[in-house]
């Protein structure tokens, strides 16, 4: 601390905007000519403040060395807020991606899942993937399907952008091996046959709680997904599949049993479905 200046104790910017969010919720009971005159006198006063700083910092800029000095200044949370707030700084690259970010994740939500920003560094940007969309082997597609098309289409300045490693993934206890939503979801799990069921290597077709899936086994990897082509939603059991593929056998648009990814068409892929082994059961969780 330096000596002399600071005080004794330093507030941090969340305890001060709960005081103005407390302070603003006292105004919830006043009568509407008390709430105008307790709104507009708050706005006065946050105009000066942006004056007083508007101007302060153009003095500023005008010395030698204080433009480094100001941008050290704010990257302290309270200055960036204060003048964020004020206009007078530019949303920050991490703030816009994060906006870019914002657009997507209701498409996320659907899927059950989220994506929070990990860092943005000079011309990249790092993603992680939470929740349903993170392990889900549909999720590398979404993600350069939508993610980051997004962040480029919004921030160009970001030429690259990168997934960082999921929180998830690895399974409890008994879970010898999982795949999609395994870790996140607890309910709502079906057996839809044994283990030995589907031979390493093979694919085999299920009908669990309604729903007719493929569970195709790959080394220590079990993957599910529905019984529906992306092109038209016709059945596909009776498709050609082979080292790993299949292929619609109505229109022939062929897929990766281990992605979902279309080989066909890339914008579109399989349903997946949650899948996990505990003992010699697969687990399925259906997804809407
Ligand atoms: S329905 Fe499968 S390719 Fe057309």
């Amino acid at each position: 601390m330096a000596d002399g200046g600071s005080p004794a104790t330093e507030r941090s910017l969340s305890e001060m905007l709960r005081d103005i969010e407390a302070l603003t919720a006292l105004a919830d009971g006043w009568d509407e000519a008390a709430r105008s005159g307790a709104q507009a006198r708050a706005e006065a006063i946050d105009a000066l403040n942006a004056e007083a700083f508007r101007r302060l910092i153009r003095h500023l800029q005008g010395v030698d060395g204080m433009g480094a000095a100001l941008k050290s200044a704010a990257a302290d949370d309270v200055v960036y807020a204060v003048l964020r707030r004020h206009g007078i700084l530019r949303a920050s690259l991490f703030e816009r991606v994060d906006a870019a970010l914002d657009t997507v994740r209701p498409m996320l939500a659907s899927h059950g899942g989220d994506a929070e920003l990990v860092s943005v560094e000079d011309a990249t940007a790092t993603v992680r993937f939470l929740g349903a969309c993170d392990g889900c082997p549909a999720s590398a597609l979404t993600f350069y399907a939508g993610v980051k098309k997004a962040i480029q289409e919004q921030v160009p300045q970001i030429t690259d952008v990168k997934q960082a490693k999921g929180l998830g993934g690895g399974g409890g206890d008994q879970v010898h091996f999982t795949s999609p939503f395994a870790a996140y979801q607890k309910e709502g799990w079906s057996k839809a046959a044994d283990l030995d069921d589907v031979p390493d290597g093979s694919t085999q077709v299920f009908e669990v709680d309604g729903h007719s899936v493929f569970i195709s086994r790959f080394g220590d990897r079990v993957t599910c997904f529905e019984n529906a082509c992306a092109h038209m939603g016709m059945a596909m059991d009776g498709g050609e599949i082979a080292d790993g593929f299949i292929t619609c056998p109505y229109h022939e648009f062929k897929y990766s049993l281990e992605s979902g990814e279309c080989l066909t068409a890339p914008e579109v892929q399989l349903q997946p479905h949650g899948v996990r082994v505990v003992g010699d059961r697969i687990e399925i969780r259906v997804t809407q």
